[in-house]
């Protein structure tokens, strides 16, 4: 019987030594932990329950019979995060390059189903050189696998993807179907082609920091929502958001115990927009200002800076915020901005995460760099995806609302459920000025008499009061109870319930 159990104990320690200490070294001297040891910084202590360590390929070409190696580069299980049920892999760089086989995709589907069918997230720790080359064609059915299986989960799980080490070609496209990517600065990159074929096609010389860095994703092109300093970091910040999430879409969001009064007044938002309607302010304030205890979780807070995306709560509950931030490009919905927003209420929508909107937008960047770009399609997925939820949705136009972003940004029209402005709020057609400037054409030569209609104009239609008496707005609200009148307002919306027509599915304009 002894023996037996030892025999036991000795196959785990071959798995949990992976690639060879040598390699683990190597690993720790870049300043990264093991596959294991990640894990164990993701979870709570003690929780994880390991599936699979004993897994081997099946492969024999190239003579792969004789490189098996216990749990084949990627450790499977599930565990807890402060209490709640989490799926994960990780894939083990030490072994084979982290690389995939068709057993090692295996693993990750088995934890995905069960997910899936258990009803909790599925979190990928991604550190892997790809398609395990001497299995050919079987890792890329294995791939496709994962793939399919991310856009079956979609939805209905929430899909969380870190990328810690290399992620290159078709590896890419896993997380880039899952809800939210997070990456380690300086350790991890993504692209779908490296430098070295970059240059033979393309004749660009590129690193491959430059290429898929973190910054490059988190900045230029948005395939990344966050990025932090290290290892350690990344996985603590992916355990903040967790808690923000519900465990699938039949679930509530959990509620947190909080400490913040939902009636605490802040005097300073009396006077956060400035006096002058061109002058810039710090829309944060205001999220901070909500918030239960000031916390934020942002999303893509390096990327669009024009409008803020994140999680905060609201009486110990999650609420997204959608919230268009003065201080960029005067808060001007555009192509990114529009497309960071669109996504960021899809997946509030689908996991019933309650979404806070703050407005305060001087219309569409017009120009042809965005109209070239598609700005009416990008605008209009956000236009979409606002039409079509139904969680509970609150307004407030802090100052501008001018023309159809007026529209687009969660007003009564297209869904919203409460909709607050303050007196500081301008809700109009567009701009005093460019209105004066179409309505009295003719006069465009008496710069003194154009001057007299604009501030006419202005006193007439840049408030919120023309709005409030049409129901629009349902009540203007002095700043300072700001809190405490969106908290009001969720609450009364908790029992919501909305009847949507049957259908396969939409054809948001993609
Ligand atoms: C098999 C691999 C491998 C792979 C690495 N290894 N990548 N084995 N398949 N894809 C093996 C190496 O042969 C080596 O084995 C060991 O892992 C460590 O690799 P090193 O290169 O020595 O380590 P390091 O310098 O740390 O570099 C790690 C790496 C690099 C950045 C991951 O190995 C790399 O660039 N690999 C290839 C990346 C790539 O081009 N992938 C795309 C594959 S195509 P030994 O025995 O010598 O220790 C693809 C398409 C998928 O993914 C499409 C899906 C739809």
């Amino acid at each position: 019987m002894h023996t037996i159990l030892d025999q036991l104990e000795t196959r785990r320690a071959e798995a949990r030594r992976g690639g060879g200490q040598e390699r683990i070294d190597a690993q720790h001297a870049k300043g990264k932990l093991t596959a294991r040891e990640r894990i164990d910084v993701l979870l709570d202590e003690g929780s994880f329950e390991e599936y699979g360590m004993l897994v081997t390929h099946c492969a024999t070409d190239f003579s792969m019979a004789s490189q098996k190696m216990a749990s084949d580069g990627v450790v499977t299980g599930w565990g807890t995060i402060n209490g709640r049920l989490v799926y994960v892999f990780s894939q083990d760089i030490t072994v084979l390059g982290g690389s995939l086989s068709e057993t090692h995709a295996r693993k990750i589907c088995k934890i995905m189903d069960m997910a899936v069918r258990n009803g909790a997230p599925v979190i990928g720790l991604n550190d892997s050189g790809g398609a395990r080359i001497q299995e050919g064609v079987a890792s890329l059915a294995g791939y496709a696998d994962v793939f399919k299986r991310n856009a079956e989960a979609s939805g209905v799980i929430p899909q969380i993807s870190v990328i810690m080490g290399p992620c290159a070609g078709g590896a890419v496209y896993s997380p880039a179907m899952t809800d939210f990517i997070f990456m380690v600065r300086d350790s991890s990159y993504m692209f779908v082609t490296g430098p070295d074929v970059v240059k033979t096609v393309t004749n660009e010389v590129v690193t491959a920091e430059e290429l898929g860095g973190a910054d490059t994703h988190t900045q230029k092109s948005s395939v990344a929502d966050g990025a932090y300093e290290n290892d350690i970091e990344t996985l603590e910040q992916v355990r903040r958001l967790f808690d923000f999430l519900p465990l699938n879409n039949r679930e509530k969001p959990p509620e947190r115990p909080f400490f913040d009064d939902p009636s605490r007044i802040e005097m300073r938002l009396d006077t956060l927009v400035p006096v002058s309607a061109s002058s810039p302010y710090d829309m944060k304030e205001l999220v901070l200002a909500i918030a239960d205890e000031g916390d934020f979780f942002e999303i893509q807070e390096a990327f669009a800076g024009n409008i803020i995306t994140g999680f905060l709560r609201i009486e110990g509950q999650t609420v997204g915020v959608v919230a268009n931030q003065p201080r960029v490009l005067a808060g001007c919905l555009d192509i990114n901005s529009s497309r960071k927003a669109a996504r960021f209420v899809r997946f509030c929508d689908a996991f019933s995460i309650p979404i806070l909107t703050l407005v305060d937008v001087p219309g569409f960047l017009p120009g042809t760099e965005q109209e070239y770009g598609g700005l009416i399609k990008h605008g209009a997925k956000l236009l979409f995806a606002y039409s079509q939820a139904t969680v509970p949705m609150v307004t407030l136009i802090t100052r501008k609302a001018y023309g159809g972003a007026y529209d687009v940004m969660a007003s009564k029209h297209i869904g919203a459920d409460v909709n607050y402005a303050w007196p500081t709020a301008e809700i109009a057609v567009m701009g005093a000025k460019g209105a004066t400037e179409i309505l009295y054409r003719s006069e465009l030569g008496d710069p003194g008499k154009i001057a007299e209609r604009t501030k006419d104009h202005e006193e007439r239609f840049a408030n919120p009061f023309i709005a409030a008496e049409r129901g629009f707005i349902d009540e203007v609200i002095m700043p300072h109870s700001s809190r405490k009148r969106i908290a009001r307002a969720f609450a009364t919306l908790r029992g919501k319930s909305v009847e949507t027509r049957w259908k396969k599915h939409d054809t948001i304009p993609l």
